[in-house]
């Protein structure tokens, strides 16, 4: 037997060619870059997720002297919105990132830690939470549920008996 896990993505061209919501939460992303704490790889990341409730929260990456105490803007992010509007649901979470050493201009996916947190985030709300992914230019992908970039993945349930 043998089983397959597929999954597809939108991929845009242009900031333009997405609704006027999204643009905006984009533009938020990138600029929010800007609060990024990253002395050290120079590499900023900005989130900036719309909840369910229609509030917007924020995050950055925070980076620390003790290169494993720091912590990406994905998870700044969803620990701000568990903590500020708990059991509220993440309708759309936009990324972008401002690469002080090279270009910025693709889209960066979650590293695996943000991937798991993530997935947990959609578990406790019950709703998938929309990823739109984008540097300060080029291309912008647009994936249905952060979900499907951990296959596999180690669930909370698995811990039962
Ligand atoms: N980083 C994020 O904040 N989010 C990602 O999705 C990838 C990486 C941060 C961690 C670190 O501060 C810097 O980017 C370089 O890895």
């Amino acid at each position: 037997m043998r089983q397959q896990y597929n999954f597809s993505f939108e991929v845009y061209d242009s900031l333009n060619d997405l609704p006027m919501a999204d643009q905006e939460l984009v533009q938020q992303a990138r600029q929010v870059t800007a609060n990024a704490y990253a002395p050290y790889s120079h590499f900023n990341v900005g989130a900036v997720a719309k909840l369910a409730n229609g509030q917007i929260v924020t995050g950055t990456n925070q980076e620390n002297a003790a290169y494993p105490v720091g912590i990406c803007a994905e998870r700044v992010l969803l620990s701000a919105a568990a903590t500020l509007f708990p059991n509220i649901a993440i309708n759309t979470l936009a990324i972008s990132y401002d690469n002080k050493n090279g270009k910025s201009n693709h889209p960066v996916s979650p590293c695996g830690i943000c991937r798991q947190t993530l997935l947990e985030y959609e578990e406790r709300v019950k709703q998938p939470i929309r990823l739109i992914l984008s540097g300060l230019e080029g291309k912008i992908f647009v994936i249905s549920k952060a979900s499907q970039l951990l296959p596999l993945s180690f669930r909370g349930e698995d811990l039962q008996g």
